[in-house]
């Protein structure tokens, strides 16, 4: 047990695949896994071990932003022995190239916090992700005839923000569209000699104000996660 994670040792999978709802991980356990058992509910912050076509898989939430995120993928890696973390999130598009439901995996991430400094003391402003898990989600993507953008998004610690700059994002750093975990997750993954990738669906653009509504969400979300079970089956 850890702080914040009541699962027993052992009863974690090496692959995690983590959303950041906790009832998106419930929804993927009860639709994807078969044989799963609920490993932690503390703050219900859902995690689920079963199997998918065989192989033992958790899916566990993060919340939302990076502090969260850097407490659950830390205690995973480090207390669980977990080797890879699959972020499945939504992000907004900074580009007119990207539509609503458009399948995004994040080479690197960009970010004004200072969260890899707060934690170790270094100070980057771009995190990669694993490109080892990277070339395993494009081959599967691949295979699968699922389109995917690969390139840099933009972690954000502010969702609410008074004048969005968007555009200067995309423009100096080529951020494609904003989230607000993954270079968190990166980093910790780095700091741990650990896998993380962070696959996304672009649920809303702030170029053109289009959205999405929860239940498109719900159903959009089916490419990502089996587009992430596949892969995880892969490793
Ligand atoms: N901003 C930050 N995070 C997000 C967004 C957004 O517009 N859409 C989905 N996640």
């Amino acid at each position: 047990m850890t702080p914040h994670i009541e699962a027993e040792k052992g009863s974690i999978a090496k692959t995690v695949i983590m959303p950041g709802d906790p009832l998106r991980a419930k929804f993927i356990a009860e639709n994807y896994l078969t044989d799963y058992k609920l490993v932690n509910s503390v703050r219900e912050m859902f995690a689920y071990t079963g199997k998918y076509k065989g192989k033992e898989i958790t899916v566990m939430a993060s919340g939302m932003g990076m502090p969260s995120i850097g407490i659950y993928s830390y205690e995973l890696f480090t207390e669980y022995d977990v080797d890879n973390i699959i972020r499945v999130g939504t992000a907004g598009a900074y580009t007119d190239e990207l539509n609503l439901f458009d399948l995004v995996l994040a080479r690197d991430a960009y970010s004004e916090s200072s969260f890899e400094t707060t934690q170790s003391g270094i100070d980057e402003d771009v995190l990669a992700s694993n490109e080892e898990l990277n070339q395993v989600i494009l081959n599967t993507a691949k295979d699968l005839n699922k389109k995917v953008v690969y390139g840099r998004i933009h972690s954000s610690d502010v969702f609410y923000k008074e004048n969005n700059n968007f555009k200067e994002l995309y423009d100096k750093y080529h951020c494609l569209a904003v989230e607000m975990e993954s270079f968190a997750l990166f980093h910790i993954a780095n700091r741990c000699h650990k896998k993380a990738a962070c696959l996304l669906t672009i649920s809303d653009s702030l170029v053109t104000h289009a959205e999405t509504t929860s239940e498109q969400r719900q159903n959009s979300l089916y490419e990502m996660i089996e587009l992430a079970l596949e892969s995880a089956i892969r490793l």
